[in-house]
């Protein structure tokens, strides 16, 4: 075994072993597939850019996709398997018809499969693919530790209870995040994802038009002419229509704490970070120019990547199905 092989060896068992408060400062190996499949990460950098040139939106749905497959059962590309009755992770609540990005790994598993079959894991790519797509719009690099299997079961029973909820409170999220190893801090520097990307109104029709459950009632919390804004994009049952995430949606910048910190965060999950003494000093810290947002971010996205993740599955041939 080669020196890369085995250092890749080492920080996926290291992975494993360690708790992931532990992890997220361990030295990482982006070169573990230099000796089987050197270009792996060259092939997913230039296909990432390539489908950040052609929809910069993109790079949102390519970082939420590694969320969500890290929080259920750890990244090991669960999210990726299609079922036929729907019953699979991707079929669940917060990710049907919202969710997306699936064809793009489709395409990236596909190139690298025509160049090394049979040894990049869909997992691996997931994370690759959520690095590059953030660095690529403007937020810090991070090094990916690979060397993950990818999972064979997928459950939406799992991911409607695992993936957080926008109506959640803030001790809800906290205890969410912790389930996974992730703290406080972490939580809220990882909302700052919400800086990228869109959202359907479906997601914000109950804190505009049914808050509390009461009919016709607004979320007092949203600053009034930005509820009057969101009403306007989103009238009163319309689920599609894409929402930005934030002012800047194309660019990976501190914007989104700047809206949350003025009441202008989209959904109650955001402005519920406000409402903990905790939260509220973050969320302002990173509102400000030259914070340590962009780097805190990173480091806690290496966390994230590292929820227990697996070496004992199979590397698919295709994201969407298991092997046969
Ligand atoms: C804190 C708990 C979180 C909640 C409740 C939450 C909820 C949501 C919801 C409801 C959407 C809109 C989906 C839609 O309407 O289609 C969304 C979008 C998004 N979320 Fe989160 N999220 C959370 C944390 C995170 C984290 C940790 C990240 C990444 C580190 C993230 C990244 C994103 C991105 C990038 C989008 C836009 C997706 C796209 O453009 O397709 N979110 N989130």
């Amino acid at each position: 075994m080669g020196s890369r092989a085995l250092m890749c060896l080492i920080s996926a068992l290291a992975a494993i072993l360690l708790p992931t408060s532990t992890n997220a400062y361990l030295p990482t190996t982006d070169g573990c597939y230099s000796e089987i499949c050197p270009q792996a990460t060259t092939i997913v950098k230039n296909m990432v850019n390539k489908i950040i040139k052609e929809n910069r939106n993109m790079a949102g749905g390519l970082l939420r996709l590694h969320f969500h497959d890290c929080f259920v059962r750890g990244c090991d590309a669960s999210v990726l398997l299609d079922s036929p009755s729907n019953e699979a992770e991707k079929d669940a609540r917060p990710n049907a018809n919202s969710l997306r990005g699936f064809k793009e790994i489709g395409e990236i598993k596909a190139a690298i499969e025509a160049e090394c079959p049979g040894v990049v894991s869909c997992a691996d790519i997931l994370a690759l693919a959520a690095r590059d797509a953030v660095v690529e719009v403007g937020g810090n690099s991070w090094s990916v530790a690979l060397g993950r299997k990818d999972g064979r079961v997928s459950l939406k029973s799992e991911a409607d209870v695992k993936i957080p909820s926008p109506f959640d409170t803030f001790d809800q999220l906290v205890q969410n995040f912790a389930a996974v190893g992730l703290n406080q801090h972490e939580m809220v520097v990882l909302s700052g994802g919400h800086t990228i990307g869109r959202a359907s109104c479906g997601a914000v029709q109950q804190r505009l038009y049914n808050f509390g459950g009461v009919e016709g009632a607004t979320d007092p919390s949203i600053e009034p002419k930005f509820a009057k804004e969101l009403k306007e994009k989103c009238p009163q049952n319309q689920q599609g229509s894409e929402l930005s995430m934030d002012s800047s949606k194309n660019t990976f910048d501190n914007l989104y704490f700047k809206a949350v910190l003025a009441k202008k965060g989209l959904f109650e999950s955001d402005a519920n970070l406000l409402t903990s003494p905790v939260g509220l000093e973050l969320v302002t810290r990173y509102s400000k120019p030259g914070s340590s947002f962009y780097s805190d971010f990173a480091a806690a996205m290496l966390k994230m990547s590292n929820i227990q993740w697996s070496t004992d599955g199979e590397i698919r041939r295709v994201c969407s199905a298991i092997n046969a």
